[in-house]
């Protein structure tokens, strides 16, 4: 199925990680490294939207045109398992800033509690990206989307790495200007919660705390 809001990115060796992912078999040390690996190839398809600006610079031979960006980069990750997406982005984008957002979602209503946020200033243009390897009920997300904009911050987009329908219909309905990017589109969501086939809960993989 074809949704509007999303940019699929599903070639081989995107598969390959996914799969490394969502085995239970996959270690925290394991998991973070694939984790990284995705970033990077997320945080390069986003990069494609990046605008430029000219400059002038000398090779050691002559003058020739340059580029730089146009706009300064914000991260912000969801805390916590978006923290395991913050260096791939990283290294990509090496000079962008690190806005953080806490939204832990109550695990009986699965409604998001904000629990902690700081965020730099930004200037009109700066291109801003939300990180958060799991997109379940959109709730998180739609939430985190909600208080950037409540501080001023009126564009932005999303990278996740596994999302479910219910979500990405979600932050449709509630942000229709913004854009997810994500790795794999999965079936449903479980009683629960959880992603379908999913990888289970990213943040205690990530962090070894299952
Ligand atoms: C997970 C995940 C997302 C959220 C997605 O976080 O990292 O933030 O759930 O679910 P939703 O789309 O239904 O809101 P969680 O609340 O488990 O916190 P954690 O990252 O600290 O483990
Ligand atoms: N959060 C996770 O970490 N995993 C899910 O499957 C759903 C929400």
């Amino acid at each position: 199925m074809d949704y509007k809001n999303v940019t699929l990115i599903d070639y081989p060796i995107v598969k390959r990680e996914l799969t490394r992912l969502r085995d239970k078999r996959t270690s925290p040390e394991f998991f973070r490294a694939a984790v990284n690996r995705l970033s990077i190839i997320l945080a390069n398809e986003i990069s494609k939207k990046f605008t430029l600006k000219e400059i002038v610079i000398e090779t050691p031979l002559e003058k020739t045109k340059g580029f730089e960006l146009k706009q300064e980069v914000l991260l912000v990750p969801i805390l916590r398992a978006g923290l395991g997406m913050v260096n791939g982005f990283l290294e990509v984008i090496p000079d962008a800033k690190v806005g953080h957002v806490g939204m832990e979602r109550d695990e009986k209503t699965l409604e998001p509690k904000s629990y902690y946020f700081k965020i730099p200033s930004t200037k009109k243009n700066t291109f801003i990206i939300i990180l958060d390897p799991m997109l379940a009920t959109g709730g998180s997300v739609s939430a985190a989307i909600s208080k950037l904009k409540g501080n001023g911050i009126n564009h932005c987009v999303f990278a996740s790495i596994v999302s479910a329908p219910e979500g990405i219909k979600k932050v449709y309905k509630d942000h229709p200007d913004v854009e997810i990017y994500t790795t794999a589109i999965d079936r449903e969501l479980n009683k629960k919660g959880y992603i379908l086939p999913g990888l289970g809960d990213a943040g205690d993989r990530t962090f070894g705390t299952l």
